[in-house]
Parts: structure tokens; C-alpha cells; sequence
């Protein structure tokens, strides 16, 4: 494979859109599927699909293996100490929320306080506001700065002997402000906060050593990562997986059920009640041997490489406002152009062919806090080259001959 040449491994470039052949720039929303994985899916549908953890007939036991070695593949991809720290979810959200919802049931009481970030998406912020408005708990901001980042220092200042925990994003995805996440989690530890990274624009895009990084849980979002939709995966250390009531209770998660009494599996199983995206987590395996292939730091590099043309690009032309100027930036360039609407750029793009996305990217918080209701985004995926740039900023010029900016 050429990684500056992988069009041809996704069949969704196969088509025209408008007319035009597709440049996607909204991977930061969701990546499109290499053939592999598409494969993958089918051929499970159409040869191995069974429940998993269940029945003991063949095909239920081939299933159950396949699962768990996608498993035992990310233990590995992750660098988890434990296969068990390695939970699937249904997404990069219900990952957040089982955290909340299990870590507050137990440690979140009147008062407590609960340190996020203005960069938060919803995802990493309404969880934790059912723990304020069910259980009296406070969530803290730490603000950005004006070049739309977070430092340490503000998340110091608020740390205070009732923070139970602190839960930030790797990579913004309006800003691009990526954060020294092993920095805060060092800092937490002297003062013994878990910290949660939302992990769904960093694990697409770089290398993550759990152990390394050393934070408490990590939130991956699959279909960011190349994998099928409907699937995310929770690492947790292992302490918390023992130490946590079940999220969902039902199938798969108990160990003993009587009239009067319930006991529950070990992890991971105690965190996965119910039918399992089975053929998803099995289909997964496959994205991750592409990411592999390739090479997460080669991947990282071309992405950067297109990321900074980009924003190079864009600076140039007068009438578009970069969103942020970190000095760490990932795969996000948000802008506004003086007098067209975001979706307005959006939808005349899209005549070009070009995919992107506008609106709040589900950060209202942070696009209040820039004054601003909307921005339009174009983000990098592996298959982004420098042509599709080019062809984006076209489509900018085109826009603004339109509405004679
Ligand atoms: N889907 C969200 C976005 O587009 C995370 O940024």
C-alpha cells in the first residue's frame, strides 16, 4: 500500500458525488471503510455469524474466538497491561457514559466535583452533568487560552480537595489543541484523580501506549479508526473494572442469578450484558491490521504532512479565519469565512464534491466561549492528499464568487 496513494483501498472513492469525485474531509466525524473491513463484515455474515459467549455449537465457538481475539489484538495494538481492560461498547459515548454512571454510582457524592475542559464535545460533558443534576455534583471548566488549547496550569488551579475526577479530550475537534495528556495524568496522580481521556480524535490519528500514557480509562471511538460503525471500545484499568458496579445489567453479565440476589462476571464480561456487535468487533480486527500495515507514525506523519499544506493554505487566503492556532495541531481545520453561513459553505462545497461538516461540532460550550455559532471543518483522514487541499480551497474561492465576498 502507498500511503500517499490509498484511495483505491476504499471503495467509497469508487463514485461521484455531484458529479465530482469525492474529496472526504470529515473523517474527525467518522472515517470511511477499507474494503478489508467492508469484506470482513460480509464474509462473517455470510460464513461464521453466531452469537458469541453463549451456545457451545460450532459456529457459536468459532464466533467467540474471533471476538476475543479482536480482544486480545487491541490489548496488544494498546499496549493494555490485561486483556480484560480492553471493554467494547457501542460507541465513544456509551464508553463515557458507562464511566459516569458506574464511577459516580460509587464515588460521587453532594459537592464532589468533577474537572473538564471548555474543549469538551457533549459526549465528555452531559455525562457528567447527570451526576450534577442527579446526584448535586459540581463540573468545573478549565478554560482555554486564546489559542484555543487548555494549559496545565488552569487545570491545576482547579483542582481541589473535592475533585473526584478529571475528564478531558486528547484532540480537540474544533481547535485541533492537542493536549499533554501524560503531563495531567501525572499531575492527577500526585494527587490521586483518575483521569479520563476522551481518546476518539487521538486514536485515529496516534500512537497510544495505555500503559504509557498511564491514565485510567481511554475512550475509543472504532469507526473514527477506519473500523464499522456502531462500535467503540473502553480501556480501563483493571483496579476499576474490579472495583465498579456494572453499567447495563442482562445476559452475559452475571454469575449467578436467584430470587433474592444477583452476583455479577469478572471484566470484562460485567461491563458487556447483552448481544455483543459481534461481526463489528471481528470486522474491527481488520481495520487495525490496515492502521498496522501502515504504521501508525507513518499514518501520523502523511496526515500532518496534508494537515499543514492545508493550514498553510488557508492562511493564505484572506477572507477565511482559521479556528485556534495551537502549537500541537491535529487532524482539524475549522474556519469561518466573513459573511457566509458555515452550512452555507457546507452545502456549496458539497457541490464540488468536497465533504464537510458545519455546525457546533457538538461543542456548544466551546463555540460560545469564541463567540461564534458555527464554524465549517474539514478534517484529515489516511486517504486525504495535498490534491484534495487544492480542491478544497478551490471550492472556497468558488463559494466566495458566490455570495461576492
Ligand atoms: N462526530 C464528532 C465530530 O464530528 C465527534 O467532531
Amino acid at each position: 500500500m502507498d500511503i500517499k496513494n490509498l484511495k483505491s483501498e476504499f471503495p467509497i472513492f469508487k463514485q461521484k458525488i455531484n458529479g465530482k469525485p469525492l474529496v472526504y474531509l470529515d473523517s474527525a466525524n467518522s472515517s470511511q471503510k477499507p474494503k478489508a473491513v467492508i469484506d470482513r463484515l460480509s464474509n462473517f455474515y455470510e460464513t461464521e455469524f453466531s452469537n458469541v459467549g453463549r451456545s457451545v455449537h460450532t459456529l457459536a465457538v468459532k464466533a467467540t474466538n474471533r471476538f476475543e481475539a479482536t480482544r486480545d489484538m487491541l490489548k496488544k495494538y494498546f499496549n493494555a497491561q490485561h486483556r480484560e481492560e480492553i471493554i467494547f461498547t457501542k460507541g465513544a459515548t456509551e464508553s463515557i457514559n458507562l464511566v459516569a454512571s458506574s464511577f459516580g454510582d460509587k464515588y460521587i457524592n453532594n459537592g464532589d466535583e468533577i474537572l473538564i475542559t471548555e474543549l469538551e464535545h457533549h459526549s465528555n460533558y452531559v455525562p457528567w452533568h447527570f451526576l450534577r443534576k442527579n446526584k448535586g455534583a459540581v463540573i468545573k471548566f478549565a478554560p482555554i487560552n486564546k489559542n484555543g488549547e487548555v494549559e496545565i496550569d488552569e487545570i491545576k488551579k482547579l483542582i481541589s480537595n473535592k475533585t473526584k475526577i478529571i475528564a478531558i479530550t486528547h484532540i480537540s475537534n474544533v481547535t485541533g489543541a492537542v493536549m499533554p495528556i501524560k503531563k495531567i495524568v501525572d499531575m492527577a496522580k500526585e494527587k490521586n484523580i483518575p483521569v479520563l481521556v476522551d481518546g476518539t480524535q487521538g486514536a485515529p490519528h496516534m500512537h497510544i501506549d495505555m500503559q504509557d500514557l498511564g491514565c485510567d480509562f481511554y475512550v475509543v471511538s472504532c469507526h473514527k479508526m477506519y473500523g464499522p460503525n456502531g462500535l467503540g471500545v473502553l480501556y480501563a484499568k483493571k483496579k476499576w473494572l474490579d472495583d465498579l458496579p456494572p453499567y447495563q445489567g442482562g445476559g452475559g453479565m452475571i454469575d449467578d442469578v436467584k430470587k433474592d440476589s444477583i452476583t455479577f462476571a469478572d471484566a470484562p464480561t460485567k461491563f458487556e450484558a447483552g448481544t455483543m456487535q459481534t461481526a463489528e468487533v471481528v470486522a474491527f480486527a481488520e481495520a487495525i491490521n490496515f492502521i498496522e500495515k501502515l504504521g501508525i507514525k507513518n499514518i501520523a506523519a502523511h496526515e500532518n504532512k496534508v494537515l499543514e499544506y492545508g493550514f498553510e493554505k488557508l492562511k493564505k487566503n484572506n477572507s477565511v479565519n482559521i479556528i485556534g492556532s495551537p502549537e500541537n495541531r491535529g487532524s482539524v481545520l475549522c474556519f469561518t469565512i466573513e459573511g457566509i453561513h458555515p452550512h452555507d459553505i457546507a452545502t456549496i462545497l458539497d457541490d464540488e464534491g468536497v465533504a464537510i461538516r458545519a455546525g457546533h461540532h457538538c461543542c456548544q460550550i466551546l463555540h460560545d466561549k469564541l463567540g461564534i455559532a458555527a464554524t465549517a471543518r474539514a478534517s484529515i483522514g489516511v486517504y486525504n492528499t495535498k490534491e484534495d487541499i487544492d480542491i478544497l480551497c478551490k471550492a472556497i474561492d468558488n463559494c466566495k464568487k458566490i455570495f461576492k465576498t
